[in-house]
């Protein structure tokens, strides 16, 4: 009997450092957060998300790649956000950021909407984190859990937001980096390019691809040349995925096997390389692609989160209290 106890005692210890030993990063956040603070906080951003998606479907791909470009530069802590002003410099002048960015405007909506409820308890990194959850789904896509208790940092960082945000001129090895410096694996980086299926891209992103690249099918090249010309046009968008623009399913990946990736970055991911069998996994499997993206993007969210009393909740998430 003696013998059972301790062992079962050390399998609890195991099984609990195996939970939360993991997850150390994000050990301070729950999915229930605001259950007792502001009990209603999920149901009014879900009620404008839907509202802002159904207004204009690529809403929800412009949120999803918000979320992306806060959590990738100093984690998920709602930087991305944050205003210049003559005294401080923030991240939307930053090269990927600057007149591409979108979805600013339904952030400061619901914002505004929960401090009228729950005044300075809902932080705009988690607003973000869960408009990204609602738009997916908002567009056909998976549903999953989001942890919360993420709060709002002080600060911006525009060389960050240059140097850890990927360029779609990288080939696939610099790509793998650009993740694994972050924490993903090649399988996850390529789950959640998957975003791609849904959005658009500016025709100065995707010039050189449809005129000079050889890995493209020549009728979609060509079809993308009428509104990409060699020179002007700049900001002429094209969908990521031509198949089915606003709806999140798994037509990325079979545009890719099928050389019709839209960015020279994306059909970096089919092109004779190490992830040209995942690829082709998603591309047969929805419901893997769905699992995987689901997971990665939680994970995602989980990027040096700040909690407890570090950072602060903002009443405006344009700029710190
Ligand atoms: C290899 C990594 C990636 C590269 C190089 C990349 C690059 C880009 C570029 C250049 C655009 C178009 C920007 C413009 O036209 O101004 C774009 C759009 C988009 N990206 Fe990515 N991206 C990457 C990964 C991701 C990830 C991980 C996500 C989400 C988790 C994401 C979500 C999106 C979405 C949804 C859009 C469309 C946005 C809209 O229509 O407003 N991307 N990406
Ligand atoms: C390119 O796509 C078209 C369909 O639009 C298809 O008929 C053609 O076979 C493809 N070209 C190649 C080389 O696969």
């Amino acid at each position: 009997m003696a013998f059972y106890s301790q062992c079962y005692c050390i399998l609890s210890l195991y099984l609990y450092l195996l939970v939360f030993g993991m997850s150390s990063a994000s050990a301070q956040l729950s999915s229930n957060f605001y259950f007792s603070t502001c009990p209603r906080a999920l149901t009014i951003i879900r009620t404008a998300v839907n509202n802002a998606v159904s207004k204009e479907h690529r809403m929800g791909a412009s949120l999803l790649r918000l979320h992306f470009h806060d959590c990738f530069v100093n984690g998920c802590d709602a930087s991305v956000l944050l205003d210049d002003t003559s005294s401080f410099t923030g991240e939307k002048s930053a090269n990927p950021n600057m007149n591409s960015l979108r979805g600013f405007d339904v952030i400061d909506t619901i914002k505004s909407q929960l401090e009228a409820i729950c005044p300075a308890v809902v932080s705009c990194a988690d607003i973000l984190t869960v408009a990204v959850r609602d738009s997916v789904v908002a567009l056909g896509g998976p549903s999953w859990t989001v942890p919360l208790g993420r709060r709002d940092s002080i600060t911006a960082s525009l060389s960050a937001a240059n140097n850890d945000i990927p360029s779609p001129f990288m080939d696939l090895s610099d790509l793998i980096t650009v993740f694994s410096n972050k924490g993903f694996t090649a399988k996850e980086m390529v789950a959640l390019l998957g975003s791609h299926t849904i959005g658009q891209a500016r025709c100065l992103l995707f010039r050189d691809r449809i005129y000079n690249e050889a890995n493209i099918n020549s009728t979609y090249a060509a079809s993308l040349q009428s509104t990409c010309p060699t020179s002007g046009g700049d900001d002429n968008p094209a969908p990521l995925d031509a198949t089915s623009p606003v709806i999140f399913d798994n037509a990325y990946f079979k545009n890719l096997v099928n050389n019709r990736g839209l960015m020279h970055s994306d059909q970096q991911l089919f092109n004779g390389g190490s992830t040209d069998s995942q690829v082709t996994t998603y591309s047969n499997s929805p419901a893997t692609f769905y699992r995987d993206f689901a997971a990665a993007i939680v994970k995602m969210g989980n990027l040096s989160p700040l909690t407890g009393t570090n950072g602060q909740i903002r009443t405006n998430c344009r700029k710190i209290n």
